[in-house]
């Protein structure tokens, strides 16, 4: 079968395939896109803007966390808010990709500054059922999304200012993963990295390598000359400088884990061996407890704090002590 064929059927990739080709042939705006890189968590954020209108969107905001002293901190939002009042934007949407497991979320923070809907995809609800169930929060902590102004599921559109733009579902990396297609502009969010450092781990709660794969391919369908802004860079071999813009045909002929050729199997085991020697990311129980909650701080308690929690993995020890 082939890969056209594959997809023939895929309404919400026939969708952006449109969009993305509108775009490319001037019948559609082209989005101008800037890149905010912090160097703490190696992430990208995005401003995504209409250049007919003041309309714009922010992808993927970082808070500053120094886990030690438990200071949260504006300072990676900071460079996002001057860009957008400098140029007199007016943000439409706060857009994530998915619950980040590596810094926290700005996307309240900026919501109270600048405006815009905060909003994820609808796998959301099964990060907040299983993480709900690993920091064992009680009923007041909502599993239902409600935290976010607006849910998307797989092929919904929306539009920023004159940008036409849709979500496509790509789970893997966690079930909730989505990629948005914004006019000729794909933000792949932790499918795909720059082709020199390849794809995001897949054993996160929910992950699944054989999914992400197949998240993969079907973003590998889009057009070729589709422009791919990851979430993350961290350098590669041979390589001294951050990047975070790519195309979909550079994927796809050079992409070191995905490249055209390498089948399902081969990746998965790729992926899962790989995995297996990878050390649990230095903020992932931070991140997680905020960014269940759109990046919202848990509730403060009676003295006006908020606290994180630590589940102490520790049955054996406690055994012996009994
Ligand atoms: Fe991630």
């Amino acid at each position: 079968m082939t890969q056209a064929m594959a997809y023939a059927f895929d309404t919400a990739r026939e969708t952006a395939c449109t969009l993305i080709e509108r775009a490319r042939q001037g019948h559609a705006p082209r989005p101008v896109v800037q890149g905010f890189f912090d160097e703490d968590s190696c992430t990208v954020s995005y401003v995504v803007r209409d250049p007919d209108s003041d309309a714009c969107a922010v992808l993927d905001s970082v808070l500053g966390f120094d886990q030690a002293s438990g200071k949260v901190s504006a300072g990676p939002a900071r460079p996002v808010i001057d860009h957008v009042r400098a140029e007199g934007l007016g943000v439409r949407w706060l857009l994530e990709t998915h619950a980040h497991a590596d810094h926290l979320s700005a996307g309240p923070y900026l919501q109270k500054q600048l405006g815009g809907e905060l909003a994820i995809g609808q796998g959301i609800r099964a990060i907040q059922r299983t993480f709900g169930t690993l920091f064992n929060e009680d009923r007041a902590f909502a599993r239902d999304g409600s935290q976010f102004d607006h849910l998307f599921g797989d092929g919904d559109r929306f539009r920023i200012g004159g940008l036409e733009a849709v979500a496509l579902h790509v789970p893997g990396h966690t079930p909730a993963c989505l990629a948005y297609v914004i006019g000729d502009a794909v933000f792949a969010g932790d499918t795909l990295f720059m082709p020199d450092y390849g794809t995001a781990r897949c054993d996160f709660p929910g992950g699944d390598a054989g999914q992400l794969y197949r998240s993969i391919r079907r973003l590998l369908s889009l057009p070729e000359a589709a422009r791919v802004f990851v979430c993350h860079d961290y350098k590669a071999p041979g390589r001294d400088v951050y990047a975070w813009e790519t195309t979909i045909g550079a994927q796809r002929q050079d992409n070191v884990h995905v490249h055209d050729g390498i089948d399902e199997a081969t990746f998965t085991t790729m992926r899962t061996t790989r995995d297996a020697t990878l050390a649990v990311p230095r903020l992932m129980l931070p991140s997680v407890q905020v960014n269940m909650r759109a990046g919202h701080l848990p509730p403060a308690e009676s003295n006006g704090v908020s606290y994180l929690k630590l589940p102490l993995i520790a049955g054996d020890l406690l055994a012996v002590s009994d």
